[in-house]
């Protein structure tokens, strides 16, 4: 695992030649952000070394790497999720490439359900913490050297960083909700009866990602700033399908973007 890690964070290294500030995870329809950097690399994962290559539908699957709001960034427009059969260590492997390409600095975004009454659909929440829900955990086995056997996570979500998203979303005129975010391993949608369970348990939104990079990303020491998109309301008990989770993301995107791209530059 460690020289897969190497090997790879070497790879890109020495193809980018520069060390990227930031590194963004864009979740399902929320890849555009990706199109306001001013690319000076892509690569398809096919192309990385040790990459697991991503097959869910909407996600285009490539790192790019460029400049954001006059920083050097490197977004993965599609990430590895768990239901695509992948194991844990996989869906996770690009934040342990981040790391040990020296970023140490990780902004997710995911497409969530919405299990807080407040919340409607198209909301941007501020991920204050997380409920890990997900059947394995991306650190069980031999610990890695880049950081301790018991992490702490009680900053998992960087107070600094929220606070700066919160002061730019207040600036920008945008709403911004906060809250919890559950991972369930899906690809089930949840049924109205779990969905009333997980707000139970203190979620305000659900989903399918985005925990297991924040683990390692907090065992590895960095800041992680992590936003959800709201694209269906949970206890409605109406359908949800892709396509209508993909519209209210594609929906969201130019505000979560202004933000990501304000809170870069200020970095
Ligand atoms: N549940 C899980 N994952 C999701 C949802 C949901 O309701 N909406 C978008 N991703």
């Amino acid at each position: 695992m460690l020289e897969k890690i190497k090997q790879t964070a070497e790879w890109l290294r020495v193809k980018i030649a520069a060390t990227p500030e930031v590194a963004l995870v864009l979740g399902s329809g929320l890849g555009k952000l990706g199109e306001e950097i001013a690319v000076e690399h892509e690569f398809p994962y096919a192309e990385i070394p040790n990459f697991p290559v991503s097959t869910v539908e909407g996600h285009d699957g490539k790192l790019t790497f460029g400049y954001l709001g006059g920083k050097a960034v490197l977004a993965m427009k599609g990430r590895f999720h768990y239901y695509e059969g992948y194991t844990i260590q996989e869906t996770t492997f690009p934040i342990r490439v981040f790391y040990a390409m020296g970023i140490k600095t990780l902004f997710v975004s995911n497409a969530a359900g919405g299990t807080n009454p407040g919340f409607k659909i198209g909301d941007l929440m501020l991920i204050t913490d997380h409920i890990n829900m997900l059947p394995e955990h991306p650190l069980r086995g031999k610990n890695l050297p880049m950081g301790p056997r018991f992490p702490d996570m009680s900053n998992a979500y960087d107070a600094g960083l929220r606070q700066q998203a919160l002061d730019i979303a207040d600036r920008l005129n945008i709403k911004l909700r906060q809250g919890v975010y559950l991972a369930n391993q899906g690809p089930t949608y949840e049924t109205p009866a779990e969905y009333r369970m997980y707000r139970l348990l203190g979620a305000d939104a659900v989903g399918m990602s985005t925990v297991p990079e924040v683990i390692v990303a907090a065992h590895q020491g960095m800041r992680c700033l992590g936003m959800s998109v709201i694209t269906n309301i949970g206890q409605k008990a109406s359908k949800v399908t892709h396509q209508e989770v993909e519209e209210a993301a594609n929906a969201a995107q130019p505000r979560m973007t202004a933000i990501f791209r304000e809170l870069i530059k200020s970095l």
